[in-house]
């Protein structure tokens, strides 16, 4: 039987490369995503690989739209063994000049959204004798606060931080037969990296032990074996991704 992910923010970047790896491991793969063309792009990388591919343009924020998702996955392909949450944007303003919206839109985003698909996921797993896997992308900054750039302020962090306290408590909810972790990158090329990166990259990569920027291919790796269904001795937990960035 094949095994079934969802990954929300699979369009591009991060969730793009693990939507791939995953299908190379024989995952069908449903993508939620805001960005129609992208989506569709790799919807497309998916089907070369042999592997089965559904789109949902959604915002992940969005409950409701969540719980439509979910049940749709669930009547076409009838299981979902392991869901990403990996859709997320950053907020780069300050204290000083941030907005109450703006404050909440970061975190509805970022972090309701994990929320949003934990809620409408979890009960199909749990039906499922093989339970499932949950994986969220969390960030180094969720730990660090952050270097003082453009996408790491404090809104950005504080979502990111509160992904780790909903892991573990949902590891403890949902446990043993839901198994879910997160996942902290460092500075990883993407379009979001990128704003990063573009202006700093050379300066970044002397503060990384490894001496170079992440790829969405290396984050892969990592989701890839969280997702997996073999027997696994790990849940609540949080992974830091980053080549050992020490001067964050
Ligand atoms: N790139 C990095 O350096 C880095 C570092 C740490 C954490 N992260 C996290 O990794 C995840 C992926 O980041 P990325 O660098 O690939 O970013 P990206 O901007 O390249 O990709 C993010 C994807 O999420 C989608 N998305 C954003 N808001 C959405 C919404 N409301 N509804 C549905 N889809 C939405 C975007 O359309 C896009 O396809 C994010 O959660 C990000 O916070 C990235």
């Amino acid at each position: 039987m094949s095994k079934v992910a969802i990954v929300t923010g699979g369009a591009r970047g991060i969730g793009r490369g693990c939507a791939l790896e995953l299908a190379s491991r024989g995952y069908d793969v449903a993508l939620v995503d805001l960005l129609e063309p992208e989506m569709q792009r790799t919807r497309g990388e998916i089907e070369a690989k042999g592997r089965k591919a559904l789109t949902y343009k959604a915002d992940v924020s969005v409950f409701a739209r969540a719980h439509e998702v979910a049940e749709d996955v669930a009547k076409q392909w009838g299981r979902v063994d392991f869901l990403l949450n990996d859709a997320g944007a950053s907020n780069a303003k300050g204290i000083l000049e941030i907005e109450e919206e703006e404050f909440d839109r970061t975190i509805a985003v970022n972090l309701k959204s994990c929320f949003n698909y934990i809620h409408a996921i979890a009960p199909i797993m749990l039906k499922q004798e093989s339970g499932g896997r949950i994986a969220s992308m969390s960030s180094l900054n969720a730990l660090s606060g952050g270097v003082t750039s453009a996408v790491s302020k404090h809104s950005y962090a504080a979502a990111k931080a509160g992904i780790l306290g909903l892991t573990r408590a949902l590891a403890k909810e949902l446990g043993p037969r839901i198994m879910i972790n997160a996942i902290c990158p460092g500075v990883i090329e993407t379009e979001l990296g990128n704003s990063l990166t573009k202006s700093r990259g050379e300066e970044m990569k002397k503060g990384i032990m490894l001496n170079r920027l992440g790829s969405p291919a290396d984050v892969a790796q990592l989701v890839a074996f969280l997702a997996t269904s073999e027997p696994c001795f790990i849940t609540g937990q949080h992974f830091v991704i980053d080549g050992f960035q020490w001067s964050c």
